[in-house]
């Protein structure tokens, strides 16, 4: 069996984990399932990159030891990738004692080669990025103090330090890239690393005297080595360099690291370049993928801007996150996160068309054949495929064809189009097909089970294809099928179905409900877009650009912002459950000058007696939206915990009704 080694990048522990670095981490996991499915032995490593500065500092103002804080984000992690069902082989912390040892033992080896040195660093130093300004760019001057990658402003550091003789490599680098033209996909990427290379190359100051928390340099404790050094290193560490055993001779190197392309020149430049000089095969292939942005930005702490996915996994499950991040994004591009494009993509593709298919078909199967089919003239052999039949099955062998080529190129989202486009087709097949109409001549009989036989083992086929992306619910399928046939291919078989009817493979998730589960006025502009959508019946957009609003800037905002936004006191004159949704309630509101409706996302903490009599605050004119079919005028006012758990402010009696807050 082919063996095939995967890595992600290992994650800061300064930053808790994010819809990015999920997105990462499931690429990883749908490479490795489907590597397995196509006949290989995968090994797939992910961890934590946990030394250098920026964590010293992050531990500083909290207040515990840089390992405490990484011992403790570090579980973040582990957790987050159980609930989204990521299969790893193994978890690297570069805090780990064989990978220190195994930083030394590449460190000492570089240097006896003479690839390091020591000598004298005086630099612009990006703390953010734990990068010299002066060793990514040529400029010069005032550019300096800006990090080119990050906009942050750097330090001026004057370092003893040990360099890598990086400028030695530049011609060799080049000729390996000439070489191997595809070891950077997308190909632009590839492009981008080559004129990066041309530009020449500096030697690379490798340590720090200014940082504490490191792996120490082998000789000289008043330095730590590089955190990049060390974070690269893990990649070899992980699979035996300190032994350089069995495991190490096979496994190494890598097949393919996997990345966002924030740090490219790191693993395409810097990372073959270490391993060149310690004699070391480099990896075969790196896969660099685009950001997910969230108002335009790309997602990190730092921004502020992250989304947290156990808000999507409150309301579904691990596949759909998965099946989704897949779907959108094209390999190399960026993408927009927003809550409606989820929505819409997973109640369209896999509630409605394929969760849809497969509960039909397991409905008919069970309503007309009692789950099975007897293998006899009455139940319809291979003989009474007809032409349409016969034409399902041919088109399942070209669409694997197709979806294999496109997933052997990680073009994901391409192969899943393919995937649906076939699976609309089946949904037309049962249309045009008309079992229910076949079932009600008994003379037909062998038709209807030419019809669903057909179309069970078209599922079970094209449900392999899936299993990479959604393997839980395949997994599913296969047991509603009754079926442990796993693998790829046009599924011959079964007669017997244990049909299954448990929970819905994928409930819809209605908008309303997803957004009143939200902590109060989070997401709003997404909602709105969503529901728009909705009632035009149209396939919601990709967010647009919007004009960043004033607290983007400085975190402060005028009075005449405030002004605008018209709160008074209402009093709730009726209160009761939203007829079509358990997480809202109904309130009538006397606002002082008019009667008006408005639904709130509250039901799940206040009965309608609660509110009763009660005077709230409300937001008098906010744009009406409709929830769930009732039209609500205007917002009630209510803080909110970390939970999305609402608190309703309860205004005193005697405060007059219409009061404005100010
Ligand atoms: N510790 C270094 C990596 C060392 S690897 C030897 C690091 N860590 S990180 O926590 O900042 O993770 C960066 C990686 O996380 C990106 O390259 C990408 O894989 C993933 N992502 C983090 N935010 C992301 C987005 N907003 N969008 C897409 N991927 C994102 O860099």
């Amino acid at each position: 069996m082919k063996k095939f080694y995967v890595t992600t990048p290992i994650y800061y522990i300064n930053d808790i984990p994010h819809i990015g670095h999920a997105y990462t981490t499931i690429m990883a996991d749908v490479i490795k399932r489907y590597k397995k499915l196509t006949g290989h032995e995968v090994f797939f490593l992910t961890g934590t990159d946990e030394h250098g500065q920026k964590i010293e500092e992050s531990a500083l103002k909290q207040g515990i030891t840089p390992k405490e804080l990484a011992d403790k984000v570090v579980v973040r992690f582990k957790e987050l990738w159980k609930t989204l069902n990521i299969d790893y082989d193994k978890f690297i912390r570069t805090t780990d004692a064989y990978h220190v040892e195994g930083v030394k033992k590449i460190f000492q080896k570089v240097m006896a080669k003479g690839d390091i040195y020591a000598g004298e660093y005086e630099g612009h130093y990006c703390v953010s990025c734990e990068s010299f300004v002066t060793e990514m760019a040529e400029d010069s001057g005032e550019k300096n103090k800006i990090c080119p990658d990050c906009g942050k402003i750097t330090r001026t550091v004057t370092e003893k330090c040990y360099f890598f003789r990086l400028s030695a490599y530049q011609d060799k680098l080049l000729k390996f890239y000439a070489e191997n033209p595809g070891f950077i996909i997308p190909r632009s990427r590839m492009n981008e690393v080559v004129s990066f290379v041309k530009m020449g190359l500096r030697d690379l100051s490798v340590t720090r005297s200014t940082v504490k928390w490191g792996v120490s340099v082998p000789g000289d404790e008043t330095q730590t080595v590089y955190v990049w050094f060390d974070a690269l290193t893990n990649y070899i560490t992980a699979v035996d360099y300190n032994t350089e055993d069995a495991t190490f001779k096979k496994l190494w190197p890598a097949d393919l690291h996997i990345m966002a392309k924030d740090i490219l020149k790191f693993h395409a430049v810097y990372w073959p370049a270490f391993l060149m000089a310690a004699d070391l095969p480099v990896p075969k292939q790196e896969l660099i993928h685009g950001w997910w942005l969230k108002d335009e930005k790309k997602m990190s702490k730092s921004t502020g801007n992250v989304l947290d996915p156990h808000i999507l996994l409150k309301h579904f499950n691990s596949d759909a996150i998965k099946y989704f991040m897949m779907r959108e994004a094209p390999i190399g591009a960026d993408g927009n996160f927003s809550h409606q494009g989820f929505i819409t993509r997973v109640n369209t593709d896999l509630s409605n068309d394929w969760g849809n298919l497969v509960s039909r078909t397991g409905g008919m199967v069970e309503k007309y054949f009692k789950n099975e089919f007897k293998n006899d003239a009455t139940d319809g052999g291979d003989a009474l495929y007809g032409e349409k039949e016969t034409a399902v099955k041919t088109a399942y062998f070209q669409l694997e064809k197709e979806a294999l080529e496109l997933f052997d190129g990680y073009q994901f989202n391409r192969g899943l189009e393919r995937i649906f486009e076939y699976i609309n087709d089946l949904n037309k097949y049962i249309v045009e097909s008309e079992p229910w109409t076949l079932a009600k001549s008994p003379e037909k009989r062998a038709v209807l089970a030419g019809v669903l036989k057909t179309l069970v083992r078209a599922i079970l086929s094209v449900n392999v294809l899936l299993s990479p992306v959604i393997p839980e619910t395949a997994e599913k399928i296969r047991g509603i099928f009754n079926s442990n046939d796993a693998g790829l291919g046009w599924k011959e078989t079964g007669e017997r179905f244990g049909i299954n009817k448990g929970e819905p493979l994928f409930p819809r998730v209605d908008i309303d409900e997803f957004f009143a589960d939200e902590p109060a006025g989070k997401n709003k502009k997404e909602k709105k877009v969503t529901e728009q959508a909705q009632e035009k019946q149209v396939e919601p957009k990709m967010e647009t650009p919007q004009p960043q609003s004033p607290e983007g800037t400085d975190g402060l905002i005028g009075f005449e912002d405030f002004q605008k936004v018209k709160m008074v006191v209402a009093m709730v004159v009726d209160a009761e459950k939203h007829p079509n949704a358990d997480k809202l309630l109904k309130l009538t509101v006397d606002t002082g000058t008019d009667t008006r409706t408005l639904v709130a996302g509250v039901a799940k903490f206040y009965a309608p007696e609660d509110l009763k009599g009660k005077k709230i605050i409300i937001v008098k004119n906010l744009k009406p939206a409709k929830l769930r079919g009732i039209l609500s005028e205007g917002m009630i006012l209510a803080a909110s915990d970390a939970d999305g758990r609402p608190y309703i402010p309860i205004i005193p009696e005697e405060t007059p009704v219409g009061a404005i807050l100010k």
